[in-house]
């Protein structure tokens, strides 16, 4: 018989897990035990607060169906993600830095030729994004896919606004022999992160917006490479600062030049004025 007090408890609950077969489980659970009790014995958590935070949990996952996470949504604004994302590639070796994934990506979406726009709705500021795709030993990659998402000027994905034609935004593009890509999108805009749920009632208590500073998402990959999962933040936005997921990494915020010249964009088939930006991507190879 174990004497359950406030001492002794997180002892007996490690005890009770010794027989665990897996020894990856065990670790993670024992260290998951021994930081709950910590935290609680640290604020002294009240009767009221763990009922609140059950409350909360509760609502977080009824949140959730296949159009919504709320508990990924938790995880990106706790920093959680990111976190686990810089574990998981501490080792870049020069290689393009990752970031956060987001629940907006969608399978399927059109390969484009070279140069073509990924806007089917026209709305917007347009935006000439060009660079390579290089190897960490600096040779090109020619057949790199980049995979590319972004919202609409009103700060939404297709998905979210039933006004947007279905996968606008989005588009898939292959480095030619060079290892060059140019694509058309639209000046990317900052926008909030749903906030309607429980996730953005925490952010109000915590006196924190739910904004993200204007971005591009990739997925880029190209046979014998590690893929990565990254975005193109641009220069000057407001939220770059305070990312409500802490998304932001210095090395991928580009300047997104403006132009009002009509010749240059016409060069483009794109209306005025319009921006371009510019961005060589690296990746590692794979087994190194
Ligand atoms: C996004 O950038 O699409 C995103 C990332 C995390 C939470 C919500 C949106
Ligand atoms: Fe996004």
């Amino acid at each position: 018989m174990s004497n359950n007090t406030e001492d002794q408890i997180t002892q007996n609950v490690l005890n009770s897990m010794v027989q665990t077969p897996d020894p990856r489980l065990k670790k993670v659970m024992d260290s998951l035990i021994t930081h709950l009790h910590d935290f609680i014995r640290e604020v002294e958590l009240t009767q009221e607060e763990w009922t609140l935070a059950i409350k909360f949990l509760t609502r977080t996952g009824q949140m959730c169906d296949d159009k919504r996470q709320e508990f990924i949504l938790l995880s990106d604004i706790t920093g959680v993600t990111m976190l686990v994302d810089a574990i998981n590639h501490r080792l870049l070796d020069g290689a393009t830095e990752s970031t956060i994934f987001g629940p907006f990506y969608r399978e399927g979406a059109q390969e484009l030729p070279l140069g073509a726009t990924i806007s089917q709705d026209g709305r917007g500021e347009p935006a000439v994004v060009t660079g390579r795709v290089l190897s960490t030993d600096g040779t090109a990659i020619p057949g790199a896919l980049l995979d590319i998402w972004e919202t609409d000027e009103n700060g939404l994905y297709e998905q979210q606004d039933p006004e947007q034609p279905d996968m606008n935004l989005r588009g898939k593009f292959r480095t030619d022999s060079e290892g060059r890509f140019y694509f058309v999108g639209i000046k990317p805009v900052s926008y909030a992160i749903p906030d309607d749920g429980p996730v953005g009632q925490l952010l109000r208590s915590l006196g924190r917006h739910p904004f993200r500073p204007a971005h591009i998402h990739l997925l880029i990959s190209a046979e014998g490479f590690v893929p990565v999962t990254t975005h193109l933040f641009v220069k000057g936005d407001p939220y770059l600062d305070s990312d409500a997921v802490f998304g932001t990494k210095d090395s991928l915020v580009v300047d997104f030049i403006r132009h009002d010249s009509e010749v240059e964009a016409a060069r483009y088939h794109v209306a005025v004025p319009f921006y371009t930006a510019e961005y060589d991507f690296v990746l590692k190879p794979l087994g190194r």
